[in-house]
């Protein structure tokens, strides 16, 4: 679709949203007993109830012929047939052949990629199960009992958050840790507490040039050399990269470098073998569950007519909030600790794919693309920001995420948990009206003047959307699934507006100019930059001694 296309569609939405602004949300569950059947759908047993949203039923037509409209699904067929989607890097986008669970070839650039990713599997699993019985051990053949995943981005955010989320599958003589920050700090502290005897460290880059992770490996090399000997640094590395001679030349050997492939984006790589510290942490099966789980939403968004299909309404309604209502954010609030680090995971997911201002042909979008990506687990977030998301003058839609089971038997936790979230979006939704909080105040007896004084206070404004995403239980196979659901959901925004969602040349810039700076830093003499950047430089060599 040409651009002038899709401003036309996005000034057409205008008229839905002008009919909607006279129909707040509460007036619609009011009028419509079936509003939730009818904005509810499932991929399996995860439940998104979007009935809590501006929408009608004309509304979401029209932006279901928009997805079309824009080939959502013509580019969904080329992701899956290996066209390379990543224009600016030339490469095919094929994460999803990492989790398949079918037996047909995937090829990419006219070969079928199966047979290595299965062996990478294979090598995992291998490798996992010996460090976890103890077959591979130390140099002086001590067990591992931690894992420190070194790794930045893409090499991080994803094992970090699967490790910390399937906490109940973990067990407690073998810990996994993660270290990404080139502030030494992050690598001191992690270290302090480790034996290096049993520590294993895996070195994980998509690159292996990436400069805060050569710099925590080279520390962690010399941790390892200093406490054991040189001689030992072969038993306590492994790595994962698409630069196998780059492991090679750090010193790793052969047998412990495990391959991915450059048609997995970094930040798409958490079911590649980056996916190794969560195999070592939690077992192979259980990564091999998250992959099961993936894949199962994948044929979901494959196959579910547009209507249903979970990341595609998830997508749109981001749209209609993002280009026609002018929202600029996007919360995303699990109600489920052990997401704690699921939005940081999304925000590299979908700031660093759809955070662009240029379209596939080059040319300057003249509409606003991807929202900025926020949020912390409830019940804590409840006590902290959603004042703001109540009563702010920015409307923030938001995403509740919440399973059904715990993994703990603690009553009452999790009903009181369940309870919040369900106020929460009730709330948000409902507001409180300023008739509803005179009466509210007359009932508790104040006088006249009091709650003429408190009622614009303590008015709600309500009609502010969310979704609730319900899952039966936080298992391997859920989270792989609630993963793969925003994956599709990043891409389908990224069709509808017209960016390539795979690159990230935007990071570049600073990891230049730091380059240039370190000398200047480490005190030496450097070309002249402009006078903010010299005033704090100068500071900087002022105090550092
Ligand atoms: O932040 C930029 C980025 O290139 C991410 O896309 C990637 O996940 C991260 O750096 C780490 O890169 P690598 O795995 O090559 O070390």
């Amino acid at each position: 679709m040409a651009k002038s296309g899709r401003k036309a569609v996005f000034a057409d939405l205008e008229e839905h949203r002008q009919r909607l602004e006279d129909q707040p949300m509460r007036v619609q569950f009011a009028v419509d007993p079936n509003r939730f059947q009818r904005y509810s759908a499932t991929a399996g047993d995860i439940l998104l109830d979007y009935s809590k949203n501006r929408i009608d039923e004309d509304a979401m037509a029209a932006l279901f012929d928009f997805a079309r409209s824009v080939g959502v699904e013509e580019r969904r067929t080329a992701m899956c047939e290996g066209e390379h989607i990543n224009i600016t890097e030339d490469r095919a986008v094929m994460h999803m052949a990492l989790r398949y669970q079918g037996d047909r070839p995937v090829p990419v650039d006219g070969r079928d990629v199966m047979p290595d990713v299965r062996d990478v599997l294979s090598r995992i699993e291998h490798f996992s199960n010996d460090v976890r019985s103890g077959a591979i051990a130390g140099n002086g053949g001590d067990a591992f009992t931690d894992i420190v995943n070194i790794g930045i981005g893409g090499s991080d955010l994803g094992p970090a958050m699967v490790t910390l989320a399937l906490e109940p599958y973990g067990r407690a003589d073998l810990r996994a840790h993660y270290v990404s920050n080139v502030d030494g700090a992050h690598i001191h502290d992690t270290l302090k507490r480790l034996d290096p005897k049993r520590t294993l460290f895996v070195i994980a880059s998509k690159t292996f040039t990436t400069d805060e992770t050569m710099t925590n490996a080279a520390t962690a090399r010399k941790w390892i050399a200093d406490a054991l000997g040189e001689g030992a640094v072969n038993d306590h590395f492994a790595a994962v990269s698409t630069n196998i001679e780059g492991c090679k030349a750090f010193g790793i050997r052969e047998d412990r470098i495990f391959g991915f492939w450059d048609w997995v984006g970094g930040r798409y790589s958490v079911w590649s073998a980056i996916g190794l510290p969560v195999a070592l942490a939690l077992g192979y099966d259980n990564f091999a569950a998250l992959l099961k789980g993936a894949d199962a939403m994948d044929q979901h968004f494959l196959s579910a007519p547009l209507e249903k299909n979970l990341p595609v309404i998830m997508a749109l309604l981001g749209v209609w909030y993002r280009n026609v209502w002018g929202f600029a954010t996007h919360a995303v609030l699990p109600y489920d600790q052990r997401l704690s680090r699921f939005t940081a995971y999304l925000q590299q997911q979908d700031m660093e794919s759809n955070g662009k201002s240029v379209t596939l042909s080059g040319k300057n979008v003249s509409w606003s693309t991807g929202p900025i990506v926020w949020g912390e687990p409830g019940t804590n977030g409840q006590h902290a920001f959603y004042q703001l998301i109540h009563q702010g003058t920015d409307v923030i839609p938001a995403d509740f995420l919440i399973a059904a089971q715990p993994h703990e038997s603690l009553p009452p936790h999790h009903d009181k948990l369940v309870a919040n979230v369900l106020a929460q979006s009730e709330a948000l939704m409902l507001g409180k009206s300023e008739n509803e909080v005179v009466a509210e105040l007359k009932a508790q007896g104040m006088d006249k003047e009091r709650i003429r004084e408190l009622t614009p206070h303590k008015v709600f404004p309500g009609n502010r959307p969310s979704n609730t995403i319900f899952y039966p239980k936080l298992t391997p196979e859920i989270l792989g699934s609630l993963i793969a659901l925003y994956e599709h959901k990043v891409f389908v925004q990224g069709v509808v507006w017209n960016v390539n969602s795979y690159d990230q040349w935007g990071v570049e810039l600073g990891k230049q100019l730091a380059k240039a700076l370190l000398p200047m830093v480490e005190g030496k003499p450097g070309a002249d930059h402009d006078s903010s950047t010299m005033g704090l430089l100068n500071y900087y060599l002022k105090h550092k001694a």
